[in-house]
């Protein structure tokens, strides 16, 4: 009996390797061949400006939109970056084996049709403890790293992770099977205020404190035992702001009381915006100066709002809060870092000066990440 689903399959996978490569040289739409090498990765938003970003400190580029200007993979490939796209998966359908294949399949023949190099996961939902869904989730993320390593050479697969583990946000996934069954695990070290227990803590605050994001690694590489090698540390190029119910003489911000996942106070009270605009309200809007709290290392300032006549509070992180999280990476000999995201700065050709320098600023800081000399060896 002819297997008319191989078949097709394979009808498919030819169609797909001479497809129409937009590069001029060909060579550039196959996947990306790297040795192994520490990882900087981009999560790319927008289909704007892509041609503007430093791929000197890239070296896998995310793509969250639903489609992309075919030229950036001759772009990309051309300064060994690879890209991946980021993929989500019902978690109803988590335990359908036929559902799980036939998205795998669709994953795999996706990466080879637009000559990119890979899938990264961003599963958020929660899975309550104990949930089997946990280990179909390891499952599925398994099956197509088999089959995505076995079909496209060189290709890799991610995993967006918690900043920490077990159960942060709900998402009580089985951590250390994600790390074996992916190439490596993005640690999202952000959102750190999504669920605050004690309603007198319910102000605004840092988004990544830098004591808290280093627990958070140590319980990955400590407590759950994943290789440091295996980690990716992802920092936040955007900034809350808080409308504030009241301010106090020491800058304590009340917030509304917004519940998440069971806690009743959480970010949700603020709003996220793109790093160049909260520079910009700290140039034209701040009533304050650029401080930093001492306690969590959290950029923050206040400003009058303009459109609902109210004293809002920014917390951010800025070049001098970043490079502390890269040194955090290198010290920790963690494989690479990364941002959500990288969209996030002013590219545009009338920028002013200002947001210019600040968007140059943001990405030599990025250098800091470094190999370590002990670990070349
Ligand atoms: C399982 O997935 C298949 C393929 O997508 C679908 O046809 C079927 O309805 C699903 N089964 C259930 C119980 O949802
Ligand atoms: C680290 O893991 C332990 C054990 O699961 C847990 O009790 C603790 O709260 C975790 N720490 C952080 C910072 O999440
Ligand atoms: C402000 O901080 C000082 C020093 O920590 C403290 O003594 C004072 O009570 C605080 N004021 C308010 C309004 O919380
Ligand atoms: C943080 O510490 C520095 C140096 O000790 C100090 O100048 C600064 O005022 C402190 N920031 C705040 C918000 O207290
Ligand atoms: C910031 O200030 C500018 C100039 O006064 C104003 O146009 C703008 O609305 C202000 N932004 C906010 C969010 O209040
Ligand atoms: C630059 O131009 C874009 C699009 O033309 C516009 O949206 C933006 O507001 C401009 N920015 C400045 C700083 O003038």
């Amino acid at each position: 009996m002819v297997d008319f689903r191989s078949l097709f399959v394979f009808l498919l996978s030819i169609t797909f390797v001479v497809g129409d490569c937009p590069c001029p040289d060909e060579s550039l739409c196959r996947p990306l061949q790297t040795g192994s090498r520490h990882e900087k990765v981009a999560f790319m938003v927008s289909k704007d400006n892509w041609r503007a970003y430093d791929y000197n400190q890239i070296t896998t580029l995310v793509i969250c939109t639903d489609s992309f200007d075919p030229q950036l993979v001759c772009l990309a490939h051309s300064r060994q970056v690879r890209l991946a796209w980021l993929a989500n998966y019902d978690v109803k359908q988590l335990g359908n084996v036929t559902a799980r294949s036939e998205w795998v399949r669709a994953q795999v023949n996706k990466v080879k049709s637009t000559y990119t190099d890979g899938i990264n996961f961003d599963m958020e939902d929660d899975i309550p403890d104990g949930s089997i869904m946990a280990d179909q989730y390891t499952q599925l993320v398994q099956e197509l790293t088999n089959l995505i390593h076995i079909e496209i050479s060189g290709s890799m697969v991610s995993v967006d992770v918690a900043w920490s583990a077990p159960c942060i946000d709900g998402r009580c996934y089985d951590y250390q099977g994600l790390a074996r069954v992916s190439d490596f695990l993005f640690v999202m070290a952000y959102d750190l205020r999504s669920q605050i227990y004690d309603l007198n803590d319910c102000i605004a605050s840092a988004n990544s404190p830098i004591a808290r994001v280093a627990a958070g690694l140590t319980n990955y590489t400590q407590v759950f035992e994943i290789a440091s090698s295996k980690l990716v540390l992802g920092v936040p190029w955007y900034c809350y702001d808080y409308t504030c119910l009241s301010l106090d003489v020491n800058q304590t911000c009340q917030i509304q009381h917004v519940p998440f996942r069971g806690s009743p106070c959480s970010d949700a009270a603020g709003t996220q915006h793109d790093y160049q605009y909260c520079r910009q309200l700290l140039r034209v809007n701040a009533t304050t100066t650029r401080m930093i709290d001492n306690r969590t290392g959290g950029v923050f300032f206040d400003y009058f709002n303009q459109g609902d006549g109210k004293t809002h509070q920014i917390w951010m992180d800025d070049p001098e809060t970043l490079v502390i999280k890269y040194d955090l990476a290198t010290d920790r000999r963690l494989l690479g870092i990364g941002m959500w995201h990288v969209d996030a700065l002013d590219y545009s050709p009338n920028a002013t000066k200002e947001a210019r320098q600040d968007t140059i600023d943001m990405w030599n800081a990025m250098k800091r990440f470094h190999v370590t000399e002990t670990e070349t060896n």
